[in-house]
């Protein structure tokens, strides 16, 4: 069985060449297309669907150009933002959270990262819907957009400050970078209301101090005072809390939640937990293997979860007061994101499967409103909207 295993993914010398000049003619091409600064304006300009988002995930397909072959990390991922919302994105490890907001920020890693389908349009806030399609926006133009109209706080909040400098000079250098005009005492001003904003006291201590000599908790308060510094359209916090003890979660959660209602910004909030979701999100986007598998309101998923990934999801989540002798593990693994299935990707571990699962991957199907799942089991009744498109990588 072990020496079978072996047999399928092995790559023989020649076949390894190839994949090696393949990748390097595909992202060659793709660099130096993005490094164009000069680029007609007219091929990253764009009109959102939905003026009332700040951002929408056109069937974004984000692909990993590696040694063993073409990861299909996120494939025909679409998903929307509203402006002042908070929208949690869950799944477990390794469904293509991470890769979906990098693929916003243009922040993948290069050259083997690339969105090569779909479009992000993010809204520059004109009131006219004109928005800038980020798949193909030049590197310069993404350095304005980064850090000021779009903000990221990470999950490590030590690894993302810098040990050796000082966390005033940190903050101050965001607000230098995208505001050249200010006055070095304007800056620090400003660094000093941000600090007070996001629930430091001792805000004049802080600004001279060291990361290391500060906790878990104000770290992450201080990044994302970092995060705020620009008054940011859209904040990404991916996993913001999982580093953290659970009594300075909840603090850290209902400061992004004041501060994103205060400036007015939306928020794309990546979590495996679903307690975190439920306290803090209008919307939920389900995401499995790669692609979107349901989404609606809160409210939709949490008490009418339709997809049977999401059933088994809420099954496994433990219930204050519930008294369970074991909690529920959905069934089997994710499949092999090189060698995806022609059909649907959770199809061998679902316990709910019918006879037309056994065609092709299913269609996103409109039950509500507000809610869409992507599975068979509500083609009669709900109105099919489209299949997620993956991008023929042999065509790049
Ligand atoms: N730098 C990389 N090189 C190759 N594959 C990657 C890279 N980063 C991410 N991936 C692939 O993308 C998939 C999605 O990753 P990610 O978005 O980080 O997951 P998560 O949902 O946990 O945030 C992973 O399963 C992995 O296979
Ligand atoms: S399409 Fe079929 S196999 Fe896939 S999740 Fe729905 S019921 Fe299960
Ligand atoms: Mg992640």
């Amino acid at each position: 069985m072990a020496s079978e295993k072996k047999k399928s993914s092995y790559i023989s010398g020649r076949e390894s060449r190839k994949i090696t000049r393949f990748n390097r003619r595909v992202t060659r091409r793709l660099e130096k297309e993005r490094a164009d600064a000069n680029k007609d304006p007219a091929l990253y300009t764009t009109v959102m669907k939905n003026p009332d988002n700040v951002v929408e995930f056109d069937n974004v397909c984000t692909y990993f150009f590696t040694d063993v072959g073409v990861v299909k990390a996120v494939d025909g991922v679409s998903y929307e933002i509203p402006v002042g919302k908070t929208v949690g994105v869950v799944g477990e490890s390794g469904c293509g959270k991470s890769v979906t907001s990098l693929s916003l920020m243009q922040l993948l890693q290069r050259p083997s990262g690339q969105t090569v389908g779909g479009e992000i349009r993010f809204n520059l806030g004109l009131g006219d819907g004109k928005a800038y399609n980020i798949v193909n926006t030049p590197n310069a133009i993404m350095e304005k957009i980064r850090g000021n109209r779009i903000s990221m706080i990470f999950q490590e909040p030590m690894t993302a400050l810098n040990p050796v400098f000082r966390i005033g000079q940190q903050v101050d250098e965001v607000t230098e970078l995208h505001h050249p005009e200010m006055s070095k005492e304007d800056v620090k001003a400003r660094t000093l209301e941000m600090l007070e904003l996001v629930g430091i006291a001792n805000k004049e201590g802080v600004y001279n101090m060291y990361p290391h000599e500060l906790s878990g908790g104000m770290r992450q308060r201080v990044c994302i005072a970092i995060a705020l510094a620009c008054s940011p359209s859209l904040i990404i916090a991916d996993e913001p809390t999982t580093a953290l003890d659970v009594t300075i979660q909840a603090q850290i959660l209902d400061l992004l939640q004041n501060l994103k209602n205060k400036l007015n910004s939306s928020i794309m909030l990546i979590t495996h937990d679903l307690g975190v979701v439920a306290g803090m999100a209008d919307y939920v986007v389900v995401m499995y293997a790669g692609r979107v598998v349901e989404k609606g309101t809160t409210d939709d998923i949490f008490h009418h979860p339709s997809h049977p990934y999401t059933i088994g999801l809420m099954r496994s989540k433990p219930v204050v007061g519930k008294k369970v002798e074991e909690l529920y593990n959905i069934p089997g693994s994710v499949p092999n994101p090189v060698e995806m299935p022609d059909y649907c990707y959770f199809r061998d571990r679902c316990e709910m499967q019918c006879d037309k699962c056994a065609g092709q991957y299913p269609p996103e199907i409109r039950i509500s409103d507000t809610h869409i799942v992507t599975c068979y089991r509500y083609m009669d009744g709900g109105e099919v909207i489209g299949y997620p498109k993956s991008v023929d990588v042999e065509a790049l």
